[in-house]
């Protein structure tokens, strides 16, 4: 296996625990441990969790607040050890690193490239662009609608982030529903789909 892919698989693997963990307890009994499933079962299981997320986008909101409450302590009490460093592992892929230096850009061309990257769905590992799940405004919870760093329900349950940037967002998104690495900090390519994603959250305020 090349270095990337085992980073992939790596990230895949603690995911797919953050995912059995916020699912009910039943889950954790039925799967047990992640170590036996393959990468392919594991991206089967996040997907199907990710379009269970997606449909009830107007439910999603009291959803997201009962889950991050009630859940959170559940499986606090519940996860043992293991549990912890998998989250931890997970948010250190995609929260800010500390000598954050963002990559800079003209705006014109960052927007258009960032608007290509949005359908490209060579950036994910399962055939997904941003655009399948996110094509005309959709997708997205009701927190999208607010100024970034804000708290977003799949930030929080599967990365234990209580709130993220809207470059953070866009890393969970490239982690989670694509399976695939973060993007580079520092690259243009981070940029440029920040410059769009502010765009399409000026559409989905105006929706
Ligand atoms: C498989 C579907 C899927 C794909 C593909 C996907 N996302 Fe998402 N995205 C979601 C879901 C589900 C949410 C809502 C999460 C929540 O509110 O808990 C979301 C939310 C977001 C949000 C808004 C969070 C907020 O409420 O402020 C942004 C920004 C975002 N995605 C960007 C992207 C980008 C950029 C890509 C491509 C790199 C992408 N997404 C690919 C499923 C997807």
């Amino acid at each position: 296996m090349t270095e990337r892919a085992e980073k992939r698989q790596h990230l895949l693997s603690a995911l797919s625990c953050g995912v059995v963990a916020s699912a009910p307890l039943l889950l954790v009994a039925v799967y047990g441990s992640s170590a036996s499933l393959g990468a392919a079962e594991l991206i089967e299981q996040q997907s199907s969790r990710l379009s269970a997320l997606i449909q009830p986008v107007a439910e999603g909101e009291a959803e997201g607040e009962a889950e991050g409450e009630a859940e959170g302590e559940a499986e606090g009490e519940a996860e043992g050890e293991a549990e912890g460093e998998a989250s931890a592992e997970l948010r250190d892929a995609v929260a800010r690193p500390a000598d954050y230096q963002p990559y800079e850009g003209e705006q014109a061309a960052l927007l258009a490239r960032g608007e290509e990257l949005f359908y490209d769905n060579s950036l994910s590992t399962n055939g997904m662009a941003c655009a399948t799940c996110h094509m005309a405004s959709s997708g997205y919870a009701d927190t999208f609608a607010q100024p970034f760093p804000h708290r977003v329900g799949m930030a929080l349950t599967d990365f234990g982030m209580t709130e993220v940037h809207l470059d953070e967002m866009i890393q969970i998104c490239m982690v989670a529903p694509m399976a695939a690495e973060p993007l580079a900090w520092d690259s243009e390519d981070l940029a440029a789909l920040v410059e769009y994603m502010k765009v399409e959250q000026e559409k989905f305020r105006e929706r």
